[in-house]
């Protein structure tokens, strides 16, 4: 029937919000908006802990917000994974339901962990878009950068819906989108499904023809700054690429030219 799930006791130090939105592109992603509680702060490309109020101890995962610091709800973009201890639930959330959320925001895909540069990449895969969905909103971003490119790479077409519409509706944006207006490219590939730009990111960077098809000049630490989400091999070979071109690691103690997070997996 349409009874909804029991809902225990919220634990002490959490949130307890309700959903605002729901969003399914495929039978794999979904986005999900929540009000925001009046005391939370956090930098745009950091992550919080989500769970569920269906548990005398509910399971958190990490989710990073996809919404600017700015917006006055949270929004967040996950898998569904069929078996997964949280998201084969949160799959099915709707507008009222309550979500729980861990009060301390954490993550290094900030800007304060860049050091100066003229052109910020966000590099992604899957659900990796997350954290870039946030800084692609946020003002400072354009502030700190001339140029912003965005790449995201998934199998297939649908997969690519999320981030599409929200560059389309960012350039669009009466507020922000005079300030984006021909700073901010994303570059979308797939993989697995036929498509106008196909291939794995790190071909395209190997080949050069990512920077080729962008019309700019390969990474330089002189002038570019890289932020990193995806899966953990993805991480793992994309770093190891941008490490070929003499970028060094930063961290929030430590800024410099790039910075790596893996995507939340289920
Ligand atoms: P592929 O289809 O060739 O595996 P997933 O949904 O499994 O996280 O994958 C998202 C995207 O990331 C897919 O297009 C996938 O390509 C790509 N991918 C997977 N592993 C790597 C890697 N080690 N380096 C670069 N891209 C990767």
């Amino acid at each position: 029937g349409n009874a909804r799930p029991v809902e225990f006791p919220i634990p002490a130090n959490v949130h307890a919000e309700k959903v605002v939105s729901v969003r399914h592109y495929t039978d794999r992603l979904f986005s999900f908006r929540i009000t925001r509680p009046q005391s939370f702060r956090f930098r745009s490309g950091e992550f919080v802990m989500i769970g569920l109020p269906n548990a005398e101890k509910p399971v958190f995962r990490a989710y990073s917000v996809a919404s600017p610091a700015w917006d006055d709800e949270l929004e967040f973009y996950s898998i569904k994974v069929p078996d997964g201890p949280l998201t084969q639930h949160l799959q099915k959330i709707q507008p009222g339901d309550t979500v729980l959320m861990r009060p301390k925001p954490t993550g290094t895909l900030v800007l304060d962990a860049l050091t100066p540069g003229k052109r910020l990449w966000m590099i992604s895969t899957g659900t990796g878009l997350a954290p870039f969905a946030s800084l692609m909103r946020d003002p400072e971003t354009y502030e700190k950068f001339e140029d912003v490119i965005l790449t995201h790479t998934c199998r297939d077409v649908g997969e690519l819906t999320y981030g599409e519409e929200l560059s389309k509706a960012l350039v669009e944006d009466p507020l922000i989108g005079e300030l984006v207006d021909g700073r901010f490219r994303h570059y979308a590939t797939t993989t697995r499904e036929t498509s106008a730009k196909m291939g794995r990111i790190t071909d395209l960077i190997e080949s050069g023809k990512l920077f080729e098809d962008l019309g700019v000049p390969a990474f330089d630490p002189a002038v570019d700054r890289v932020m990193i989400c995806g899966s953990m091999d993805m991480i793992r070979d994309v770093k190891a690429l941008v490490e070929s071109f003499d970028l060094t690691e930063g961290a929030n103690n430590k800024p410099a030219e790039f910075v790596v997070e893996r995507a939340f997996v289920g």
